[in-house]
């Protein structure tokens, strides 16, 4: 006897509806009828079932923070940073993980069980940030998964100290090496900055996650020594390039050099379109720049992209965000101006599988064998999700129902 099958279920690139059967948090067998029957049966009525959501890059200690903070008056990135600055020092793990769960609960109701969270690490906070999520990741592990990011947003030469907290954190259980190489004086500490970062990843066998040029100037160019390191280091797969805003302001020859070395490296490439669009161009007079990143050419050329929420009511995004990734997906769709069939086909992605690759996480996936996390939503199609953000019927994770929604609007005209 299965443990759970969900029947009538319509799969995004197959015809018809089918039946999953889940066993022991797995996912055992996808067919037309499934014969056997389970302790617990779902009809999903010809609804989409999605493999669960991954939520690749988000700032889970500084959630909501806007509400206790002054306003940020320059919009700018720089203002943001330095408003948080005596919050930082006030960080208590209660005050984190308060903030952090109503996050990741709001994600759980949008279909979402994989979170790539960053932290800071710097000396103004030392290692409050990483203990507050450490201790949200082991209340909230047999709901989802929680990868933690050490992330130096205050720089690594430029805050001295910051090396050693670095290296504690990983030590402490972060799983992957976060950077702000752009947050240096010089090109030259730029580049010291990553190489310390690879050099400690190297020692925790971790992956590394870095925030690259997210600014509007072409002359942030970091991106392209993290792209050469990673290839001299033959870490292939392991390195991610978050935001990446001044990629947009290279020229095309330049810019065209740098995807084909990011393809070379086999990054993945993660864009927060709702951040930046609220956060660049600050400087700019007419036309603003939007600041996100090069999403096509990109893609065009093979390269793993997919997009975060980034934040939800900080000083970087003060007012909006609900950790839906159909809500950004839309956005995104528009932003980067997908329209052709290709565009959208990858757009279906990026929420599910090129996130799930950008993390490496491995038995993702609506198959037999992967494990049985998976949505049913109140639609059809993938687009039509993206298109109306309709109600996640059920969230389940490894064979267990998270979340189930019920409610229905009732036109009365
Ligand atoms: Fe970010």
């Amino acid at each position: 006897m299965y443990d759970l099958i969900v029947r009538r279920a319509k799969i995004e690139g197959k015809t018809g509806l089918w039946d999953v059967g889940c066993r022991k948090e797995k996912i055992e067998k996808i067919s037309r009828k499934i014969k056997e029957k389970a302790k617990l049966e779902i009809d999903a009525k010809g609804k989409l079932t999605t493999p669960t959501f991954v939520e690749p890059h988000i700032h889970l200690d500084k959630i909501l923070i806007s509400e206790v903070v002054r306003e940020n008056k320059s919009g700018t990135l720089t203002e943001a940073i330095e408003i948080i600055w005596e919050k930082k020092k006030k960080y208590t793990t209660d005050d984190i993980v308060k903030r952090a769960e109503k996050v990741i609960k709001m994600g759980i109701k949008n279909g979402v069980t994989v979170f790539r969270t960053h932290a800071d690490v710097d000396t103004i906070c030392g290692l409050k940030a990483i203990e507050g999520l450490i201790a949200l990741k082991e209340k909230y592990k047999k709901y989802v998964d929680i990868q933690i990011v050490a992330f130096p947003q205050e720089g690594i030469i430029k805050d001295p100290g910051t090396d050693k907290l670095m290296e504690d954190a990983l030590r402490l259980g972060c799983d992957v090496v976060g950077g702000m190489p752009w947050n240096e004086y010089t090109l030259d500490d730029s580049k010291a900055h990553i190489d310390f970062c690879f050099s400690l990843a190297k020692k925790f066998d971790a992956d590394i996650d870095m925030h690259t040029d997210e600014t509007d100037t072409p002359k942030a160019v970091t991106l392209e020594y993290l792209a050469a390191k990673t290839i001299k280091e033959k870490y292939f797969g392991r390195v991610t390039a978050d935001h990446t805003c001044a990629f947009s302001s290279y020229d095309p020859y330049y810019a065209a050099k740098i995807v084909d070395m990011v393809k070379r490296a086999r990054m993945n490439m993660i864009t927060n379109p709702a951040t930046n669009l609220m956060l660049e161009g600050r400087l700019d007079l007419e036309p603003i720049r939007r600041g996100i990143t090069r999403v096509k050419e990109l893609l065009k050329a093979g390269v793993n992209v997919c997009y975060g929420q980034d934040c939800i009511k900080d000083t970087f995004y003060p007012h909006f965000g609900q950790e839906d990734p159909l809500e950004i997906g839309w956005l995104l769709a528009h932003v980067a101006q997908f329209t052709l069939k290709e565009e959208l086909e990858e757009l279906k992605r990026m929420p599910t599988y090129n996130a799930a690759k950008t993390l490496r996480l491995k038995e993702y996936g609506l198959k037999e064998g992967c494990e049985a996390s998976f949505n049913i939503i109140d639609t059809d199609n993938m687009i039509n999700a993206f298109r109306f953000r309709p109600p996640r019927l059920y969230v389940i994770k490894r064979g267990k129902i998270l979340a189930k929604t019920e409610e229905k609007t009732h036109l009365l005209i």
